[in-house]
């Protein structure tokens, strides 16, 4: 299986690490082009290669690591999104002062799906800080808890599968709606909740 990055700042960084480890091909993407990544890549090691956002979209999986208020250029800049499985980590929060996006009591990730229609999304790996999820999955003798949801049952076993090849344990939150609620920051209760599965 071939992931796709679309972001590399720590949160594109620390996923990365992790599914290089764990022997996946990647392709890592930014806002800036493959030149900008020569050091990174370097850096990560491992079966790893910079690339255009096109052609992370075109891996099975896509880890979209951007910020909320770069999704809607990152989306129109896909013309089909159907059947792509996305990993949604994003928390809708604005710069500068990062408060809460207004989402008229909708969880963000409906709208990452209405923006990146036809989609299979996914929303995991967001509850915790670049630092955190880059550490080593195992501690105290488990495995550090990953939660994700979504709508389309296919999808959501591929992530769970990826979650575990990579060490973590999974935990479904179920649907889009319900989850995403759970999950985002800072309206859930889940952010910064590092639970260990024994
Ligand atoms: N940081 C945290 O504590 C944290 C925790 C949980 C979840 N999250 C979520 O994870 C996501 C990523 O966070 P981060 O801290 O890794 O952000 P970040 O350090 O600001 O990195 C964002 C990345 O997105 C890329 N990007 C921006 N516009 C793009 C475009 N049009 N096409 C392709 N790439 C584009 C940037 O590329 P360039 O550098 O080339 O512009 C950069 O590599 C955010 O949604 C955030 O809410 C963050």
């Amino acid at each position: 299986m071939k992931i796709g990055i679309i972001g590399s700042g720590g949160i594109g960084q620390a996923f990365a690490g992790h599914v290089l480890k764990a022997g996946y091909e990647v392709i890592i993407s930014n806002s800036r082009g493959a030149d900008s990544l020569a050091d990174l890549v370097k850096q990560l090691g491992g079966k790893v290669r910079a690339g255009s956002i096109v052609e992370a979209v075109a891996c099975d999986v896509i880890f979209l690591a951007v910020q909320w208020i770069h999704l809607p250029t990152v989306a129109k800049q896909i013309s089909n999104w159907t059947n792509k499985i996305v990993i949604d980590p994003i928390n809708p929060v604005v710069p500068p002062d990062y408060k809460m996006a207004e989402l008229n009591g909708r969880a963000s990730s409906e709208i990452v799906q209405e923006m990146l229609a036809g989609s299979k999304l996914v929303k995991a790996f967001n509850t915790f800080t670049p630092q955190l999820l880059g550490s080593s999955p195992e501690e105290a003798n488990g495995k550090r808890v990953i939660f994700y949801c979504g709508d389309d049952a296919s999808a959501k076993a591929i992530v769970k599968n990826l979650i575990d090849k990579i060490g973590f344990a999974g935990v479904d939150t179920g649907t889009l709606k319900e989850g995403a609620h759970l999950q985002q920051y800072p309206s859930g209760p889940l952010p910064g909740l590092n639970l260990i599965k024994l």
